[in-house]
């Protein structure tokens, strides 16, 4: 089928990346999460980081408390790093900034079937915009990644139901 859905299943296959894969990308996980549920859309979505630095590290503490303060748990989820058979198993695979979106690229092996691009992108009049390291920044740099992650799971979810 046509548009964001694997020709296999018909189910999408979302993976979030970013650096570290403990502060942006499993709030963004556990955003496209709640709002898949919300819509009752069938996802499968995952999270990953281009570095090695965290593997098998649950998210990052703040992140956790962010996400807890909207009501998502991500507590549970363990870091792992972006690997070369993701590029097959996954129909779209997110950057949440234009240096992991180089990374992903420098990473792709030649059978990559998924499709690449920066989260943002999903946003209308926020196409380009990086979801900033919010790792050395303040509680409040964590509520900023997740309000635009928050955003980019929604407009997801909505562009996925439209093909579904
Ligand atoms: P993330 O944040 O990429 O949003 O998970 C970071 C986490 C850890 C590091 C950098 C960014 N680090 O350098 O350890």
């Amino acid at each position: 089928m046509a548009g964001m859905t694997d020709a296999n299943n018909n189910v999408p296959a979302i993976l979030l990346v970013c650096l570290g894969n403990i502060c942006r990308s499993p709030m963004a996980e556990g955003a496209l999460r709640a709002a898949a549920t919300r819509e009752g859309l069938s996802l499968t979505i995952d999270s990953a980081g281009t570095a090695g630095y965290h593997i098998g590290e649950a998210p990052d503490p703040r992140a956790i408390a962010t996400a807890a303060r909207h009501g998502v748990d991500i507590s549970g989820l363990k870091g792992r790093r972006l690997a070369a058979e993701d590029f097959a198993r996954f129909t779209h695979i997110f950057a949440l900034d234009t240096a992991n979106l180089a990374g992903i690229d420098a990473a792709r092996p030649r059978n990559a079937t998924a499709k690449i691009s920066l989260l943002m992108d999903v946003v209308e009049g926020r196409e380009g915009q990086p979801v900033a390291d919010p790792y050395h920044g303040s509680e409040e740099d964590f509520e900023q990644v997740w309000q635009q992650v928050s955003l980019a799971a929604d407009a997801l979810v909505a562009r996925l139901a439209v093909d579904a």
